[in-house]
């Protein structure tokens, strides 16, 4: 009835809006009406459609309703109830062509229910598990009204240093691409335009996460091959996915701020690869072309960013102080100006909101009465998907899983921190609603165990970096501090590790340490909690490290304390029963890292798909003259792809069908994978090739396909793996995507370096 009723509110939306001589067109032809739209819309009303603006404190919300009513904004985001956001469509449908707004959000790893950030969901290398986290955080979206997400973020990230490297999906580009891909197909289910859907904006269009030295917004100098083959496709992947959107990066490639660079949105986005939906710049981003140095004002920012191709501006004034005047002027033409809105409108179409406004707002007497009831959120998936994520690292003498009964020492400044639990980007999540790893314990043992709790140690000693932290929670500090002297809460932890059977001690990051604007020099943790562990370890109790971290950190001396590590990233409003069920093993960890532990921080840049070189290091020759770093062994701390399980498993048997490939056939790879433990559990079976000789350097290996099984205790099974010409191109000097003939190694392994190798050549 709704729907209807709605229906009919568009159509004669569309005919009202018809000051020309023609008929407004039907709304099913898409080219037609938003053509027949721009025809009745003044320049100010254009540019009124590029503004994309933040609801906060800086503008009160009767001067936003005004300005919507007089056509003067197109979309907000931030405002995320449907109380919030239906007095503003009401105030865009006041207006003279009662275009509708749309409102966007940042719903990155799950909107009221909290899910694992995105490097836990990496690591699931679980695309169903995946698929249900867009699909329930669109659905959740969705009924608090909003129509599109600032997500995926797909930019690959191979310097941990960067903080947002917890917001994307790892340093692997096929890993990143396929998540990236089932992503965008699960925020917009069918079609962006479904009541259930919201639209998904890839990001950061380009290369955000390749920033320089891994400090936030710093500027990226890459080649083009490098480009092309490693951090382009996963952008590309969102995009042939149907993403509706782009947002643009406000990082600078190669001199060009992406905000401003025509060869990124008009040759490669909208030539190349054919995109048609909408550009968003992040960000006050073109304001920032002034400070980038390549603005010497508003005016000239507005003009750069507009030609280069940015449609909406997001937080950013400029657009409507200075378009006005360029377009008058001729600077900016009428085309120009028309392409932008167009793509907007387009985005307003896609999304359904032409058909009806209130799609997602609905109907007042249908709101939630409470938008954080517990009801609301959907507690078996993020549970479910939480515990895919762990990643088992280490577990000398079977410590794990642990047994519920005698007592248990839960200690350490995360054992007990709701915030923290979420990670960054925690959208409407609500820390009252997340369980702890104190609290998931509790309820896991019930009466059958003794629990006993001590802090231990705040997150971090340092005065100066705690204040720095607390900046990204307004309504209450982020990190409170308890105020013992350090000593003090050393030995309340020890005396209780004295009194139990095993020490779970959570440690790590605090979830800020890990986001936008949170670059670290170090890969450590910090030293009051270092000092914690040892103290931990001289009582002689069996200790097990359970890491809450947005970034692999460098925990070589932490691994040698612990008898067992669990990687448990920042995993959302279920963590601690999720991690509960993997500490008693209620669920045998299957988790594989999606980006690799280095050693330490002076290692990096240290990915598993780097390039081959002259003087690969080789083990046990000292001073050889080959590519080494001589205070500290080489090679990663614990590589791409790696994750321990409760079970073993054995992978056996390589074999392909054909020492050649034909281009256009296909080659077979098969293997067999034994559980050889005692255990039912889940592995990775991942193939990775090798271009042995090509016209250019190529990666030692790069993963081209994975599959994630359950094998019962003792069961066997072959795994295949079709390969085909596809597999082997890549970007050439000349930019040719080429698969060049000669030997190719395949390569399998539950890993990236405990491998099985076979050959076969392209012809
Ligand atoms: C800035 C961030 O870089 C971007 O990822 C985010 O979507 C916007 N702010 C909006 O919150």
């Amino acid at each position: 009835m709704m729907k209807l009723c709605m229906l009919g509110l568009a159509m004669a939306f569309a005919t009202q809006a018809t000051f020309a001589a023609t008929a407004a067109p039907p709304l099913q032809d898409k080219q037609a009406f938003i053509e027949h739209l721009i025809n009745q819309m003044s320049v100010d009303e254009k540019i009124g459609q590029l503004r994309l603006i933040s609801i906060g404190p800086e503008m009160p919300r009767e001067k936003i309703r005004e300005e919507i009513a007089a056509g003067r904004i197109g979309g907000t985001f931030n405002s995320i109830t449907r109380d919030e956001n239906r007095p503003m469509q009401d105030a865009a449908m006041r207006s003279r062509l009662k275009i509708p707004m749309f409102f966007a959000y940042d719903v990155i790893h799950g909107h009221r229910t909290t899910f694992p950030i995105s490097l836990g969901l990496a690591a699931t290398w679980d695309m169903q598990a995946i698929a249900k986290v867009g699909r329930t955080s669109a659905a959740e979206a969705a009924a608090d009204s909003i129509d599109m997400t600032f997500a995926p973020m797909v930019d690959i990230a191979r310097d941990p240093r960067w903080g947002r490297t917890s917001e994307g999906f790892g340093e692997d580009t096929y890993l990143t691409s396929r998540i990236g891909q089932v992503m965008v197909e699960s925020l917009q289910g069918s079609s962006p335009a479904n009541p259930d859907s919201i639209m998904a904006i890839v990001k950061h269009f380009a290369l955000y996460g390749a920033v320089e030295g891994g400090r936030d917004y710093n500027t990226v100098d890459m080649s083009l091959p490098k480009m092309y083959n490693d951090y382009l496709p996963p952008y590309r992947a969102g995009l042939d996915a149907g993403a509706g959107g782009v947002m643009v990066a406000l990082n600078s490639i190669n001199g060009v701020p992406a905000t401003s660079n025509t060869w990124l949105m008009n040759d490669l986005l909208r030539k190349d690869w054919g995109f048609k939906g909408v550009t968003i710049s992040d960000h006050g981003a073109i304001q920032e072309l002034i400070r980038h140095g390549v603005a010497q004002d508003g005016r000239e920012a507005a003009k750069l960013a507009i030609k280069a191709g940015i449609d909406m501006s997001m937080n950013d004034s400029l657009y409507a102080e200075e378009l006005p005047g360029l377009v008058r002027s001729g600077e900016v033409t009428q085309a120009e100006l028309d392409q932008a809105v167009r793509e907007v409108l387009g985005a307003k179409y896609e999304m359904g909101l032409f058909k009806d406004p209130y799609l997602r707002i609905g109907q007042a007497k249908d709101d939630p009465k409470d938008v954080y009831a517990d009801q609301r959120l959907h507690r078996d998936a993020a549970r479910d998907v939480a515990r895919r994520s762990l990643v088992l690292l280490e577990n000398r003498q079977q410590t794990l899983p642990l047994r519920k009964a005698g007592t248990i020492a839960v200690v350490g400044p995360l054992a007990d921190a709701p915030i923290d639990m979420m990670g960054s980007w925690a959208a409407a999540g609500r820390p009252n609603r997340s369980v702890t790893v104190r609290e998931g314990l509790r309820r896991a043992v019930g009466d059958q165990a003794r629990l006993i709790y001590a802090k231990g140690a705040n997150v971090s000693g340092d005065k100066a970096m705690v204040d720095y932290l607390n900046f990204l929670n307004f309504d209450a500090p982020e990190i409170v501090d308890d105020l013992r002297p350090a000593a003090v809460l050393i030995d309340e932890a020890v005396k209780a590790a004295q009194q139990a059977d095993v020490v779970v001690a959570v440690v790590g990051e605090s979830r800020g340490m890990s986001h936008e604007s949170s670059s670290r020099t170090t890969l450590e943790i910090p030293a009051v909690q270092r000092d914690l562990i040892k103290a931990l370890k001289a009582t002689g109790k069996p200790l097990v490290l359970v890491l809450m971290n947005g970034r692999p950190l460098s925990i070589g001396w932490e691994r040698e304390q612990a008898d067992a590590v669990l990687e448990t990233w920042f995993s959302g409003t279920e963590g601690g029963n999720a991690i509960a069920d993997v500490l008693f093993g209620d669920y045998n960890p299957s988790g594989k890292l999606a980006i690799t532990f280095p050693r330490s921080v002076g290692q990096i840049p240290m990915y598993y798909n780097h390039l081959r070189i002259g003087r690969p290091y080789t083990p046990g020759k000292p001073g050889n003259y080959t590519s080494q770093y001589f205070e500290e062994p080489n090679g990663p701390l614990y590589p791409f792809g790696y994750g321990l399980s409760y079970t073993s498993f054995e992978l056996s048997g390589l074999s392909l069908n054909s020492k050649t490939l034909k281009r256009g056939d296909t080659l077979q790879a098969k293997v067999t994978v034994k559980n050889t433990g005692k255990r039912d559990g889940e592995t990775v079976v991942q193939l990775y090739l090798q271009d042995v000789s090509a016209s250019m350097s190529r990666p030692v290996k790069e993963l081209k396909n994975f599959h994630k099984l359950l094998l019962k205790a003792g069961e066997s099974r072959t795994v295949s793996f079709n390969i085909s010409e596809d597999d082997l191109k890549f970007y050439n000097s000349q930019l040719q995507r080429v698969a060049e003939p000669g030997q190719f190694n395949v390569q399998v392994g539950l890993d990236s370096e405990a491998v099985q190798q076979q050959s076969f050549e392209l012809l």
